[in-house]
């Protein structure tokens, strides 16, 4: 009995230890241990004994079964080191091998300048506002106080969307979403709005059919043309430094009144080609000062139409051209290189990704 015992014992470890993976050690365990094994086989024929050999018997099987065990225990805690560590040699990264370099996009140079814009504003308290770019002919152009015939409604100049019935034309300026605040939020409304604005003009180094625009509305009580000079000279500053001059200049919008267009002084030559052939400043043209936006005293009238009371309420109103300001920040002289899509124009102007 007990030579057929050891026998066990040793066929059980000497399989065990030649197991070298989980898995041979696990099929080992079902050879050895498991119910059909020679050890339980033996474990069961104890009741065919003599009853008075059964009690060592007994021991005999007992403490062979517990050596097999032990075997067992062990060779399982040394293939799981082994097992763990294989595991870890192939998780290993080898952070001196070359990455794999993909060139970086960048933000186009509007929408980056359209960060920096609203920025300002925000860091002011002012909301940034935004409306569809297929608008309303009314709000277009009727709530800003067009007349029907006025020109810029002709299709030469807007965009109509087909059919003509439906009255909807691809905004030609911003200024839309001024009327879209006034009806739906409640006064004080400070607001800026950034976006696309689109104009039947031809495609070339000048002029973009689809170019952005910047939208400013203020309206609370007591503002006058002294708040839209502050808040401008402001903006300017803070975009062109702090030496920056504007100057308004009196224009006509039919929804501000009185209107003006600012222009600030030409940061390159800050006026010194003025009269003077012999240093001509291809940046303001040797004018000394560069036209930024319209901008006004919002008409009582559009405040109005949107049932504001114009004895309390009064506002200020400006829009300025993105693109045109990219231009001169940046002297990029070719508006067509701003639709193009090359992303090395982007670079460039944007210095990469934000
Ligand atoms: N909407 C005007 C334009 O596109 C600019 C403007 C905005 C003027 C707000 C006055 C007030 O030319």
């Amino acid at each position: 009995m007990s030579t057929e015992l050891n026998r066990m014992v040793d066929e059980a470890t000497r399989a065990f230890t030649n197991a070298t993976t989980m898995k041979e050690l696990k099929l080992a365990k079902t050879t050895h241990v498991a119910e059909n094994s020679p050890v339980a086989l033996a474990n069961r024929s104890i009741a065919e004994l003599p009853k008075e050999d059964r009690k060592s018997a007994g021991q005999a099987i007992g403490a062979a079964r517990s050596q097999i065990s032990a075997a067992y225990a062990q060779r399982e805690a040394e293939l799981e080191v082994v097992e763990l560590e294989a595991r870890l040699a192939g998780e290993k990264v080898d952070v001196t091998l070359p990455a794999s370099l993909r060139p970086q996009g960048a933000l186009h140079p509007v929408t980056r300048l359209f960060y920096d814009l609203t920025d300002v504003f925000v860091a002011m308290g002012w909301e940034v506002m935004e409306g569809p770019e297929a608008e309303a002919e009314w709000l277009n152009f009727d709530a800003l106080n067009f007349t029907p015939d006025h020109p810029s409604r002709f299709m030469s100049d807007t965009l109509f969307v087909d059919p003509p019935e439906n009255h909807l034309v691809m905004r030609t300026h911003t200024s839309p979403v001024q009327m879209r605040t006034l009806l739906t939020r409640d006064l004080p409304v400070y607001i800026v709005v950034p976006g696309k604005t689109y104009r039947a003009d031809e495609y070339d180094a000048t002029h973009l059919p689809v170019f952005h625009q910047l939208e400013g509305l203020a309206v609370d009580k007591g503002l006058s043309m002294a708040d839209l000079k502050g808040t401008l000279d402001h903006l300017a500053r803070a975009m062109f430094g702090s030496e920056t001059r504007t100057r308004l200049r009196p224009h006509y919008f039919p929804f501000t009144e009185p209107s003006a267009e600012i222009d600030i002084d030409c940061f390159i030559c800050h006026g010194e080609s003025v009269g003077n052939p012999d240093q001509p400043c291809r940046t303001c043209k040797s004018e000394g000062w560069i036209e930024w936006g319209g901008c006004g005293v919002v008409n009582p009238r559009v405040l109005a139409a949107a049932g504001i009371d114009t004895n309390v309420y009064s506002g200020f109103a400006f829009g300025m051209g993105v693109d045109r300001t990219v231009m001169f920040r940046h002297g990029a002289s070719d508006l067509r290189d701003f639709a193009e899509g090359d992303v090395r124009f982007s670079r460039q102007l944007s210095g990469g990704s934000r």
